[in-house]
């Protein structure tokens, strides 16, 4: 297994997958601005050539310099074989190199696979109510980096 930038042809891949890695209608998150705008942290996991995993992040610079998940999925079939690990891990990595001082993700209530990853690797978590408009909870996960801006 690897990780590598992800290409178009990843980024049309994940556009055709994602609604079943996730088990859901969710194809929307991967608008194309995380490929064409913010793509220097559109990284997917490959192994034997086949597209194992992906993540689409950026780096945000408000309130602090952020390396921000803004999306990750793992194919149903080679999860719990630490591929979000390792995605996680170069793309914190690449934050470090930036000068980020914090890591951050949110997910929705109900998404204990993604809240016990997060739990599992070292990250923080907060339910805020109104996160993402009224009556719109979110868990906000955040994790402080070793670097000072
Ligand atoms: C959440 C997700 C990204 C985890 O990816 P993964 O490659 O399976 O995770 P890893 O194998 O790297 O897991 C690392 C650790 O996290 C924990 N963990 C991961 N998934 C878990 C689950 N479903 N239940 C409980 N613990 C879990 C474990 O402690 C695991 O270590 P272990 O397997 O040695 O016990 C994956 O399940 C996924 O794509 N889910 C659907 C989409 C999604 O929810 N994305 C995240 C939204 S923010």
């Amino acid at each position: 297994m690897e990780t590598r930038a992800c290409t178009k042809a990843h980024f049309d891949e994940i556009v055709e997958v994602i609604d079943r890695w996730w088990g859901g209608p969710i194809s929307t998150f991967a608008h194309p601005i995380f490929f064409y705008e913010l793509g220097d942290a559109a990284l997917v996991a490959v192994e034997d050539g086949q597209m194992i995993g992906f993540l689409l992040g950026f780096i945000a610079h408000q309130p602090v310099k952020t390396g921000y998940v803004h999306l990750v999925g793992i194919h149903p079939d080679f999860r719990r074989r630490g591929v979000g690990r390792l995605l996680y891990a170069k793309f914190t990595e690449a934050s470090e190199r930036a000068q980020c001082v914090r890591m951050k993700a949110i997910t929705t209530l109900g998404n204990e696979g993604s809240r016990s990853f997060h739990i599992a690797t070292g990250w923080q978590e907060e339910e805020i109510d109104d996160y993402a408009g009224p009556g719109r909870r979110r868990i906000v996960f955040t994790k402080d980096l070793g670097v000072r801006n």
